[in-house]
């Protein structure tokens, strides 16, 4: 459901007004659909390395529309920048500034992706800086993209290539409305790890995922979201969400879990409980989290070890018993729900940005234990999303909350859940240690 002040400004009377008002022009995103085309328009791939090469071949064999050459005034649905060669900030002008030519032309819900190499691998300062100088402006010119067009970047390792399965799965995800309220941000393709699936509507078929939290809100979304991907789910949440949490299992025909997941057992608890009843364990998504906000002046022991006991040590705890269990080792998946406050900080969060910055570090040191057993871990921090935590939020401030990002609108809980089961498949099983934010872009912070 998109925000009624969204509705009102995209057609009719209310669009006129709020032009001549200057008011914020939100447009009503162009969210994925089983069975929509991948973009709005033909592709145009940029860029003369034979890594853009390699992928404009790669994306014509998925049956897309892909141009080498910009048509004048032909509508496009992408450009993907591949600048995979660069060894001076210099080399930067040529391929940006005839990318900018053709920025009039993206249509409504558009995308642009760069396709570069990470600055930490870098052979020098001055390819450092031309790698790092993709950073700034990306996330620039995301910001200056209109109708709903974001603009994201996949950064591979040295020796990555761009056709490896996770630099292929992170562009259709980032070509995709899959990913329509990300706006800004990087995915590192670590190694060439991870698999294309047979059938990209299906990505997670065969596959037995746990979610937690997922009663309601962002939860319950991301168990819908891991079902229709193909995935046998388990929801799991508090006794006393039992009724909710049944009724999610049902709609995803999956089997409830009721359990507190600050438990001493709670890790065994879910292995025994997904191995009995589906036979295996592949994707375990940590997203149950609780607030209790206080400015820090006035924080609370009870208030401050709640936060902390459900959002980073229970985590901690079960991952420990996933990392020991043998039923874990067949390329398992984890994801984290993390926040945005967790990186810019939020005030009368600090309990909260604690806890959600805890898991960013616990995602990172985590990454290279699940290395050897072909598995990966992950983060994704939501920003601004519209749920029942979010509808409490005093009405001013929910609707400047609300506007201050790229998109100038909140997030859906499906939003959040098609990043996660993005990462939670094989094809993001190079990508690893990373941390996504599903944000817009957030104006304000770090
Ligand atoms: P919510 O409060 O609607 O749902 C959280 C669910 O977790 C509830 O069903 C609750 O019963 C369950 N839960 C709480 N403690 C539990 C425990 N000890 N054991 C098992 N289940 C437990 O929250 P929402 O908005 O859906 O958030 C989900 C996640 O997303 C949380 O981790 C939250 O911190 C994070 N997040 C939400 C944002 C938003 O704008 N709504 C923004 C950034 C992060």
């Amino acid at each position: 459901m998109t925000d009624k002040y969204t509705q009102f400004v995209s057609r009719g009377i209310g669009k006129d007004v709020a032009k001549k008002l200057g008011l914020p022009q939100p447009v009503v995103l162009r969210r994925y659909q089983p069975g929509q085309a991948l973009v709005p328009g033909p592709i145009l791939v940029q860029g003369s390395s034979d890594g853009a090469d390699e992928l404009a071949a790669a994306l014509l064999a998925w049956d897309l529309d892909v141009r080498r050459h910009a048509v004048p005034r032909e509508k496009l649905g992408a450009i993907v920048l591949v600048l995979d060669e660069l060894d001076h900030a210099e080399d930067l002008e040529r391929p940006v500034l005839s990318a900018a030519a053709s920025l009039r032309d993206l249509a409504p819900n558009a995308r642009v992706v760069t396709v570069s190499r990470t600055p930490a691998s870098a052979p020098g300062p001055a390819s450092a800086a031309a790698r790092q100088g993709i950073d700034g402006l990306l996330r620039s010119l995301a910001k200056e993209l209109r109708a709903g067009a974001t603009a994201n970047g996949i950064m591979l390792a040295d020796g990555v290539n761009t056709t490896s399965p996770s630099a292929l799965g992170a562009l259709r995800f980032f070509l995709s409305g899959r990913s329509a309220f990300v706006d800004g941000q990087f995915l590192t393709v670590a190694s060439g790890e991870g698999q294309l699936p047979a059938d990209p509507e299906k990505p997670l078929a065969g596959k037995v995922a746990v979610v937690t939290g997922a009663a309601r809100g962002i939860g319950a979304a991301i168990a819908r979201t891991l079902h229709r991907d193909g995935a046998t789910v388990v929801v799991v949440d508090i006794p006393a969400a039992g009724d909710h949490l049944a009724a999610v299992a049902n709609s995803v025909r999956g089997t409830a879990l009721q359990l507190d997941i600050s438990r001493e057992d709670a890790g065994h608890r879910i292995i025994e409980h997904a191995v009995g009843r589906h036979g295996r364990l592949d994707i375990v998504i940590h997203n149950a989290g609780i607030t209790r906000d206080k400015l820090l002046a006035n924080m609370d022991q009870g208030r401050w070890n709640s936060v902390l006991a459900v959002n980073i040590a229970a985590q901690l705890r079960i991952n420990d018993a996933l990392l020991a269990s043998r039923d874990f080792r067949d390329s398992p998946r984890i994801v984290s729900v993390a926040s945005t406050s967790g990186i810019a900080g939020n005030r009368g969060q600090t309990n909260y940005a604690a806890s959600k910055g805890g898991v960013i570090g616990m995602v990172r040191a985590t990454a290279p234990l699940l290395a050897e057993r072909h598995g990966s871990i992950n983060a994704v921090a939501p920003g601004f999303i519209e749920t029942e935590m979010t509808a409490r939020i005093p009405f001013a401030t929910r609707e400047v909350a609300r506007r201050l990002n790229s998109l100038q609108q909140g997030g859906q809980p499906g939003d959040v859940a098609e990043a996660i089961a993005f990462l939670a498949s094989d094809a993001a099983g190079g990508i690893t240690g990373e941390v996504l934010r599903v944000c817009g872009q957030n104006l304000v912070g770090a």
